[in-house]
């Protein structure tokens, strides 16, 4: 009976296997051809490398910025004739992008192409959910699927590199990059970086609706100290090598072509000059062979992180660590010569960062195709297929975070409803804090207002009133707020923060619904009717009055060009929602750091014992927990099985729970599937996810969902840096947050 039911999970497994994230191998095996082609251009860059003059080499190094509106600069041309400005960012459309290749390609002594690159987050003129919103689908598909988008309306527009996914694991809410990312899990955030790379690059990003990827920013950027953007990162090399290397070692491995050093230092060497992450780890130990770029001036300022004296000493440090383009800054190209004559820097570092650039223009294919078809970026940008896409995404990256007494789904034959809320009839903010072609652009931004009067009939009477701003002090428009759900059978609140309060240098001290915008929303509960809160926010709030008092709550994130329909779709019920928190959602900030995946401690929390770890004025537990979302209908998880009791530290584990909704609604549940090492030579995490799958099922439909456990899920870090897996007891926990689950446990024994 065992046996038969693991080789039935088995064949499972080997049906579903591409279908699920967490089964899937890393990478697909390169083709033949991929290899004969790599050779080819290897052969291509060394006749090429052997023609070109020292300033030629240092202009394939030079990255120079556009203007915000895609434009190039007056004395641009004439760099790109004389060959010593190999690549952009910024500048974009397809025929200015054309203009200047066309100098490149005719006019410059060596023809090599240039190389347009832009901040494509996440959507280039239809935009998506910003990535922290997208990662709360908890679906690597729609992932994909937004930067595939992304990249072919990119790259109509000449725009070849995007300077994303941005991969930094972010453990704290005041840091507003926080919103740029997959939140706080390794696992996770590696599942995200591969499938994001894989939408943008494609198999192979020689096509020319693609675009070469950017894994940044390399590296702990996201673990500034006190949240603050640009400071300081101190921590272990275990802590370094589990929690912020790997979504970047993901992105290798998905192969992504170019990677961006940060601005922070980390351990006392800043990431643009840190030869340890940049050669040791990125060349050496991943073999990654594609270009760094620097991040915007980083070069220069070395100088103020007190690492170089003087300009020279800065670019000498940065080449030397292993940087290959200069973004901004024009160090290298200044004093590049003359650290060539001094020996401070030699021919042979040189020309491999050379060699790197020209690698990844040859595999776009950029010296066999330079130009982009002029027309394709009128039938591409915004297609009707893209607003579906974005609608559909958006739909299922909300997260109902709370629901009582069903306040949702809203009927659609209300005969009134109140809509309140700085947000609710705002389009600029729904783009979020990167909004690339989108930006300063209102026109098909459809507004929660919008999307809600396009859900509802005629017969229904919306009443609007906007209440307040979202800073401020003015409560002079609570009175029509209050009235507008007096009014009405319910009131929708749309809340939270400008998108200028998250993203680049937008960290916050507090995390509270800023303004008055908790009274408005207590002003219109007052009135008692049912109210639902609709939050729009780039980190976690802490909402504590409103999750506990407000029956109904959707955290939408920013969620692009479609959020006003998605959210109507939602609240309405057409779409069931079933996203969940990719990041813990604390009580207060004095918590912070929180994160699912603490360490056990010695005297871990406990209510009835005073000598415990937790605080005397907030309760040590989050408010919503990674992994918390909730759905229109209930699943229920039972009989977990492993596949075995005991296996060998190189063997593979099967974990399977039978999943049944057990509601009226079909409905999306997510699986996830956490480990515990019981016992180990270094502490380990109370839990670590290591599966997750997003699933769809009918009222009464069940199914057995199954999860891998490999050595990679198993092993960490040990006392001399060696990647193992421990002999000793683990635990299974399968569960539908990163609390509470099902439990099971095995023992991995010696060889
Ligand atoms: C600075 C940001 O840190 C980075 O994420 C971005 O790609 C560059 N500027 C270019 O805009």
């Amino acid at each position: 009976m065992k046996s038969t039911k693991i080789i039935s999970l088995t064949v499972i497994i080997a049906l579903l296997g591409s279908m699920l994230p967490t089964v899937r191998a890393i990478a697909p095996p390169p083709p033949k051809r991929f290899a004969q082609r790599q050779a080819n251009i290897e052969r291509r860059i060394d006749t090429l490398l052997a023609r070109m003059t020292v300033e030629e080499k240092l202009g394939q190094l030079q990255q120079l910025d556009g203007d915000v509106d895609g434009s190039f600069r007056a004395e641009h041309p004439d760099l790109v004739r004389r060959g010593l400005l190999g690549s952009f960012l910024n500048v974009r459309g397809a025929k200015r992008v054309n203009e200047l290749q066309r100098i490149a390609m005719t006019e410059s002594r060596l023809k090599i192409p240039v190389l347009f690159g832009y901040d494509v987050i996440h959507g280039y003129r239809t935009i998506f959910p910003v990535p922290l919103g997208e990662a709360s689908s908890w679906s690597p598909v729609d992932a994909e699927r937004s930067a595939q988008i992304a990249a072919r309306e990119a790259s109509a527009a000449g725009v070849r590199w995007t300077f994303a996914p941005m991969v930094d694991i972010a453990r704290d809410p005041r840091w507003g990059r926080i919103v740029e990312g997959a939140g706080e899990d390794p696992y996770f955030g590696s599942v995200m970086a591969r499938a994001r790379v894989r939408g943008f690059q494609g198999a192979d990003y020689s096509d020319p609706t693609r675009v070469v990827a950017c894994a940044k920013h390399f590296v702990a950027y996201g673990a500034a100290e006190a949240g603050r953007d640009y400071n300081t990162t101190d921590m272990s090399e275990t802590t370094l090598r589990e929690i912020y290397l790997p979504p970047f070692k993901a992105a290798v491995d998905a192969g992504v072509g170019t990677f961006m050093s940060a601005f922070n230092d980390l351990n006392g060497v800043p990431t643009s000059a840190n030869p340890f992450t940049l050669t040791e780890v990125l060349r050496n130990e991943w073999k990654f062979d594609g270009l760094v770029v620097s991040d915007y001036e980083s070069v220069k300022e070395l100088m103020n992180h007190n690492l170089a004296a003087d300009e020279r000493e800065a670019a000498r440090a940065a080449i030397n660590a292993g940087v290959d383009i200069e973004m901004v800054s024009r160090l290298f190209n200044k004093h590049g010569a003359q650290l060539l004559r001094e020996n401070k820097v030699s021919m042979g570092t040189l020309d491999e960062a050379v060699r790197r650039v020209l690698r990844i223009k040859f595999r776009l294919g950029l010296f066999d195709n330079p130009y982009v078809d002029e027309s394709r970026e009128a039938k591409e940008i915004m297609s009707a297929e893209h607003l579906r896409a974005a609608r559909e995404v958006a739909a299922r990256s909300l997260v109902l975070l709370k629901n009582e007494r069903e306040t949702l789904p809203l009927t659609k034959n209300l005969r009134s409803i109140a809509i309140t809320g700085p947000l609710a009839d705002d389009q600029k903010n729904l783009t979020g804090s990167w909004n690339a072609d989108a930006l300063n652009k209102t026109e098909g931004i459809v507004s929660v207002l919008a999307g809600i009067r396009a859900k509802t009939g005629a017969e229904t009477k919306i009443n609007y009133a906007k209440g307040c701003e979202i800073t401020g002090d003015d409560t002079s428009g609570f009175a029509e707020a209050v009235r507008a759900a007096q009014n009405s059978d319910v009131a929708i609140v749309v809340v939270g923060e400008s998108a200028e309060m998250s993203g680049e240098a937008a960290s916050r001290s507090s995390l509270d619904l800023p303004g008055r915008q908790l009274d408005l929303i207590k002003a219109v509960q007052a009135t008692g009717k049912p109210t639902v809160v609709v939050l729009m926010n780039g980190r976690p709030l802490t909402i504590n009055w409103i999750a506990e008092n407000s029956p109904a709550i959707l955290e939408t994130w920013f969620a692009g060009t479609e959020a006003g329909n998605a959210i109507a779709d939602v609240l309405f019920g057409d779409v069931n929602p079933g996203g969940k928190l990719p990041v813990t959602f604390p009580r207060s900030v004095g918590q912070i750091p929180l994160y699912y995946n603490h360490k056990n401690t010695g005297r871990p929390p406990d209510a009835k014992n005073k000598y415990t770890s937790k605080y005397l004025d907030v309760d040590v537990t989050p408010l919503f927990p990674f992994g918390h979302g909730l759905s229109y209908t209930q699943f229920s998880l039972t009989n977990l099985q492993l596949s075995a009791q005991r296996i060998r530290p190189d063997g593979r584990i099967i974990a399977s729970v039978e999943v049944e909704n057990t509601g009226r609604r079909a409905g999306d549940e997510v699986v996830q599937l956490y480990i515990r090492d019981v016992a180990a030579s270094v502490t380990r995490p109370v839990r670590e996810l290591k599966g997750f799958e997003r699933i769809t099922l009918r009222p009464g439909e069940w199914r057995r969902v199954s999860f891998t456990l490999t050595p990679e899920s198993l092993g960490f870090y040990d006392r001399q840096m060696r990647f193992r897996v421990e002999p000793g007891a683990f635990k299974v926990i399968v569960g539908t947050s990163s609390v509470g689950g099902l439990e099971a446990g095995f023992e991995v024994i010696q060889r």
